[in-house]
């Protein structure tokens, strides 16, 4: 189910520039360039006079010009030059998506551009802030972007899945992790505390502790695809919030946007809190949540696949599918509420 009437993430806002850049946006082919005055734009990859591609075009003065027969189009959409003509037709215009640049994001609107409103955008300040150095990327998904929150929400499968990175080799220290879930604006917040566990081998590779530490792992779901995580792990019995080195921290910023019904893009940013003056160790953090997400992938797309040959109907939930199962909720009341009829 892709849901109308919400925001999702196109690119990074470093990806558009005046090359234009083609994506399949919920089953729609979109071009995303930035216009010679700086403005991000968005607009549908086809032009309105015999269709080509305009992600085959060039960015020119008045907007983006198709490089079939020359017509240009501004950010609006609008045609602003036919060659060696006076007269612009009115049916001389291609749909544009509202698009926002927000924390060092875009995010485009995909439904009826009167409802694109922009306070439903998440809030992630840490792009910008020096004390969370990080770095971003998007990794495509052969799978539904439902599966991306669902596998993130469902915690346990750190347990196996990630035994040699970001999980650790001692499955119980997940089984028995303390959890809590409560509701937000906007979807609802899922934490988990594991102490006394061992540092897992992503942590060991940014810092090195001496023995046993206390882990958590808080995400905020964010309705329709959003996560932002945030997890750490200190000294056994320290205080995570005054304790010093060696201490480890990280945020991640998720979030998936579907290209089709069974594909997705996974963008994802992986930002150091530990280490914040040396840019090897947010490289490090990066490498291994990437081994991680290798990890995910692997298994996402092989479910996908089973999915969809067999249906859903059959899948029970355990105990462990709680923040999955509120996930969504919260998006089937997202899509009632916007989406009404
Ligand atoms: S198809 Fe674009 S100008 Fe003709
Ligand atoms: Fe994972």
């Amino acid at each position: 189910m892709i849901v109308r009437n919400a925001w999702y993430l196109a690119a990074w806002a470093e990806e558009v520039c005046i090359k234009p850049l083609a994506r399949r946006i919920c089953n729609q082919p979109v071009v995303l360039f930035r216009s010679l005055q700086g403005e991000a734009c968005a607009l549908i990859d086809s032009c309105a006079h015999r269709g080509a591609p305009l992600s085959l075009g060039t960015v020119v003065e008045k907007g983006i010009r198709c490089n079939y027969h020359g017509v240009v189009f501004g950010c609006s959409g609008v045609c602003a030059e036919i060659p060696n003509q006076q007269m612009i037709p009115e049916k001389a215009r291609v749909t544009k998506f509202p698009l926002v640049e927000k924390d060092e994001m875009l995010w485009i609107w995909i439904g009826d551009e009167d409802k694109a409103d922009p306070s439903l955008i998440p809030d992630y300040p840490f792009h910008g802030d020096a004390a969370w150095p990080n770095t971003k990327t998007m990794a495509p998904v052969a799978s539904s972007y439902l599966l991306i929150a669902d596998n993130l929400l469902d915690a346990t499968h750190l347990a196996y899945v990630h035994g040699n990175t970001v999980g650790g080799a001692n499955p119980n220290v997940h089984m028995t992790a303390k959890s809590s879930l409560r509701l937000t604006e906007h979807g609802h917040r899922f934490e988990r505390l594991m102490c006394n566990a061992p540092p897992p081998p992503a942590y060991s590779a940014c810092v090195q502790f001496a023995g046993m530490i206390d882990r958590w792992q808080e995400f905020d779901f964010i309705a329709p695809s959003t996560v932002l995580q945030y997890s750490g792990g200190v000294p056994a019995g320290a205080d995570r919030n005054t304790a010093g080195a060696p201490r480890f921290d990280m945020r991640i910023f998720h979030s998936a946007t579907p290209a089709t019904d069974d594909t997705c893009y996974y963008f994802y940013s992986v930002a150091n809190g530990h280490d914040v003056d040396d840019p090897k160790a947010t490289e490090t953090i990066f490498d291994q949540v990437g081994a991680a997400i290798v990890e995910d992938k692997l298994f996402i797309e092989a479910q996908q696949q089973r999915v969809k040959e067999l249906g859903d109907e059959r899948l029970f939930d355990n105990t462990a599918d709680a923040a999955r199962i509120m996930a969504r909720r919260a998006l089937r009341n997202y899509n009632k509420r916007h989406n009404p009829d």
